[in-house]
């Protein structure tokens, strides 16, 4: 199908819209500083989403230069990693702005002469790169969304939505019978598939059960008061040697509460613990200790896959698992929350297999190691994932609030190391079939 490019502006300015909209909370002083190593300052994330826009859509497409060819690698994530880009020169939050800015109005003018059309290359057919575009600084919106949650008391207040309440709280898991059987597995490009998603491609998977709906605040505290902390019995070998090393009590973000119980701080905010909400900020390594401790495991990400399809064995894609209509009363995506929902309260976005919010509150860590499918090609630069595979990456699934749906889709591929909880992740229970 040949888009068309008012829609493809439209994607690009309402993503561009959010990316200020998530910035305009912050004191301006913390724009150009980092909270953490592990993060970038904010206006390196701005930068590098005008630096990605202008390499794809002007300089590849437009042939015309960048407008700052000595900060090439600078922007480069590879070239500058996360810890020293607190340390280096990069443009202040004003030229940041500027630059995004100028980039756009290049990007809309190479739109304009574009051909988007069936016969057009792989590249702009059906209009890619824009999406992938489009995608790339929702991600980093995402990314954002992370190194403001660690920003210090006082330097971020955003306006949250009120979510709605579940009918009644989930206090247990509830296994879903899911029947094994083939499975058309990942993407043929639909929805902006990304290269790691594709291609599409037939594989087996046995019955198992999984949970109705992902692990809840509650049922972690059970855990905690039960020792799950402190039992070696319950992790990997590597994971207790990582909660060891790290010296983890408790997920990240929580503190003790002084009258025996725990808190959580983010986004500035002290609060206490909602046993209802859904379970965010854990390592894989912590959740695959939950896992075992529940008398379960993770699902495979084929088995996440097989949960999420309404239809498993076609090729026919729709994004979400309730079919290809908005989410707007399904899912908790798009960034308006700030916070994961209530376990049960997204009944009208359950899959045809009986799982709900399979969709957005957390990504659901998965078993799985992050590697190529079957047929993998690397499109259109190696970069993206090919790096990333045979390691001790593992996949995560499903997207979280913070996530826009312009970047989530039941065949989407995210991947993080197992030690890795700043994040908006946490799980969901898988058991074998007796
Ligand atoms: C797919 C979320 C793992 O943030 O490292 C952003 C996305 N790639 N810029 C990341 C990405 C290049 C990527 N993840
Ligand atoms: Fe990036």
């Amino acid at each position: 199908m040949t888009p068309a490019p008012d829609a493809i502006a439209e994607r690009l300015e309402a993503v561009r819209e959010h990316t200020l909209a998530i910035l305009e909370p912050l004191d301006p002083e913390w724009i150009t500083r980092s909270p953490d190593p592990i993060m970038s300052p904010p206006a390196w994330d701005m930068a590098h989403i005008a630096a990605y826009e202008e390499l794809w859509l002007v300089t590849r497409l437009g042939q015309s230069p960048p407008l700052h060819p000595d900060m090439a690698d600078t922007y480069d994530a590879f070239a500058t990693p996360r810890a020293v880009r607190g340390e280096i020169r990069i443009l202040d939050a004003e030229e940041s702005r500027e630059y995004m800015r100028r980039t756009r109005e290049r990007a809309l003018a190479v739109l304009a002469g574009a051909d988007l059309s069936e016969d057009a290359p792989d590249l702009t057919r059906g209009g890619f790169v824009w999406h992938m575009v489009a995608q790339h600084e929702a991600q980093h919106n995402e990314t954002l969304l992370q190194t403001l949650q660690l920003m210090p008391a006082g330097t971020f207040s955003p306006c949250a939505v009120t979510l709605p309440p579940a009918a009644a709280p989930v206090t247990g898991p509830d296994p879903v019978a899911i029947d094994g059987g083939p499975l058309m597995m990942g993407s043929d490009g639909a929805h902006g598939a990304l290269d790691c998603e594709r291609p599409c491609h037939p594989t087996e998977v046995a019955s198992f059960l999984l949970d109705r709906h992902p692990v809840t605040i509650g049922r972690h505290l059970e855990f905690m008061a039960d020792g799950g902390y402190a039992h070696p019995g319950h992790w990997s070998e590597a994971g207790w040697a990582w909660r060891c090393e790290a010296d983890i009590t408790a997920p990240l973000h929580w503190q003790p509460d002084g009258e025996g119980g725990w808190q959580r701080t983010q986004f500035g905010c002290t609060e206490s613990l909602d046993p209802a909400e859904i379970l965010c900020h854990v390592s894989f390594f912590e959740a695959e200790a939950h896992a075992r401790w529940a008398g379960g495991r993770l699902p495979t990400e084929h088995e996440w896959e097989m949960a999420a399809r309404p239809s498993p064995t076609s090729r026919n894609e729709v994004w979400a698992p309730w079919g290809d209509t908005g989410h707007e009363g399904r899912a908790n995506l798009g960034a308006h929350s700030f916070r994961p929902s209530h376990a049960g309260a997204y009944p009208a976005g359950v899959a045809p297999s009986g799982c709900e919010q399979m969709m957005g509150d957390v990504w659901e860590w998965t078993s799985t190691r992050f590697d190529a499918y079957p047929g993998f090609r690397a499109f259109p630069y190696r970069e993206y994932a090919e790096p990333f595979f045979g390691n001790e990456n593992r996949v995560l699934r499903g997207g979280s609030w913070a996530t826009q749906s312009v970047a989530a889709r039941i065949t989407f591929r995210n991947w993080d190391l197992p030690e890795r909880r700043q994040i908006f992740a946490g799980l969901r229970l898988a058991w074998n079939t007796a």
